[in-house]
C-alpha cells in the first residue's frame, strides 16, 4: 500500500477531520444520553486529578449491569489505581491515567455451574468477547456521563488481548479467562482531540437484503484522512508504521490465543 500524501491532499484531509461532526437531527441534540455518546473520544492525556471512589464504583456498576448472552455475564474486571498498576507491571499507567480496568472474557466462572457451550470453543470465545465488550462500552459511557474520560487499549503497556499470554501468566488467570482490553480512566488534560474520520453511514449500513460493496472513492478518502490525522498527531511516525507495530505483535497474540481458546 502506498501510504503517503502530497501536501494538498494532506491539508485537505486535515481540514475534513477538523470539520467532522456527529450527525444528529437538530430536534434530538439536547438528549442527554445522545450528547454523551456523541461527545466521547478516546483520550490519551490525563490530568493528575484523581477519580473519586464513588465515581469509579458507578463506572464498574454500569459494567456489572451490562446485557449478556443468556445473562451468563461472561466477563471479569481487574481494577487498578495508578499505584497498583505500577506495582503489578513495573511501568506507569499509560497516558497518566488515574484508574484502569482490565476487561476479560470469562467462561471459567459460569462453567463452574453450567456447561453452556460444550465442544464449541469458538462460539464460547465469541460470546465471551461480545459480552465483555458490551460491559466495557457500558463502563466507558458511564465514565463519560460523569465527566471522566477513557480510552480502550489492546496494545499499549501490556494491557490487552495482544498481551493476553503475558497477562494470563502475570495475573495467574485460570483457563477460560482471556484478557481483551484495558480501559484507562481519568480527567482529560486539555481539550478533546478532534473526531477521527468515521465512515459515512451509507458505507456501513444497508437497508436492503444485499450487502453493499464499498465505494473505493469513499474508502480512499477515509484512508487519506487516517494517514493525515496520524501524521498530524505523531510527528515521528505514520499510520503505516503504526499498523506495522501491531503486526509485529500479532503473530505472538495469534499463538497465545490458539493456546488459550482452541487447545
Ligand atoms: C477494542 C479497542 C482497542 C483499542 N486499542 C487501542 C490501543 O491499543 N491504543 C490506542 O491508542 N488506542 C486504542 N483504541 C482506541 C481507538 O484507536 C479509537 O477508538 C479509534 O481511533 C476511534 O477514536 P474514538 O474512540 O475517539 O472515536 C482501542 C479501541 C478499541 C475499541
Amino acid at each position: 500500500m502506498g501510504m503517503s500524501l502530497g501536501p494538498a491532499d494532506y491539508a485537505r484531509s486535515l481540514w475534513r477531520i477538523v470539520r467532522g461532526k456527529p450527525n444528529v437531527p437538530p430536534s434530538l441534540r439536547d438528549n442527554a444520553l445522545l450528547r454523551v455518546l456523541m461527545r466521547r473520544r478516546s483520550v490519551r492525556s490525563y490530568s493528575e486529578r484523581p477519580v473519586p471512589d464513588d465515581v469509579f464504583a458507578a463506572i464498574l456498576e454500569a459494567g456489572r449491569l451490562a446485557p449478556s448472552t443468556v445473562n451468563l455475564q461472561t466477563w471479569s474486571f481487574a481494577t487498578f489505581t495508578a499505584e497498583s498498576w505500577r506495582e503489578t507491571f513495573d511501568s506507569p499507567l499509560p497516558f497518566h491515567g488515574q484508574r484502569a480496568v482490565l476487561v476479560m472474557g470469562d467462561t471459567h466462572r459460569a462453567r463452574a455451574v453450567a456447561d453452556a457451550f460444550p465442544e464449541s470453543p469458538l462460539v464460547e470465545y465469541t460470546v465471551a468477547v461480545m459480552n465483555a465488550s458490551l460491559a466495557a462500552m457500558a463502563m466507558n459511557m458511564a465514565a463519560e456521563a460523569l465527566d471522566v474520560s477513557s480510552v480502550m487499549l489492546s496494545e499499549t503497556g501490556r494491557s490487552g488481548f495482544l498481551d493476553a499470554g503475558y497477562l494470563k501468566e502475570r495475573l495467574a488467570l485460570p483457563d477460560g479467562v482471556i484478557p481483551l482490553m484495558t480501559i484507562i480512566f481519568g480527567y482529560a488534560k486539555g481539550a478533546y482531540p478532534p473526531m477521527p474520520p468515521k465512515l459515512p453511514l451509507d458505507q456501513i449500513c444497508f437497508d436492503s437484503a444485499r450487502y453493499r460493496e464499498v465505494d473505493p472513492a469513499v474508502m480512499a478518502d477515509w484512508l487519506a484522512q487516517m494517514i493525515a490525522g496520524y501524521k498530524a498527531s505523531h510527528l515521528f511516525s505514520s499510520f503505516d508504521a503504526q499498523l506495522k507495530v501491531y503486526q509485529a505483535k500479532i503473530d505472538q497474540a495469534e499463538a497465545d490465543l490458539r493456546r488459550m481458546v482452541l487447545k
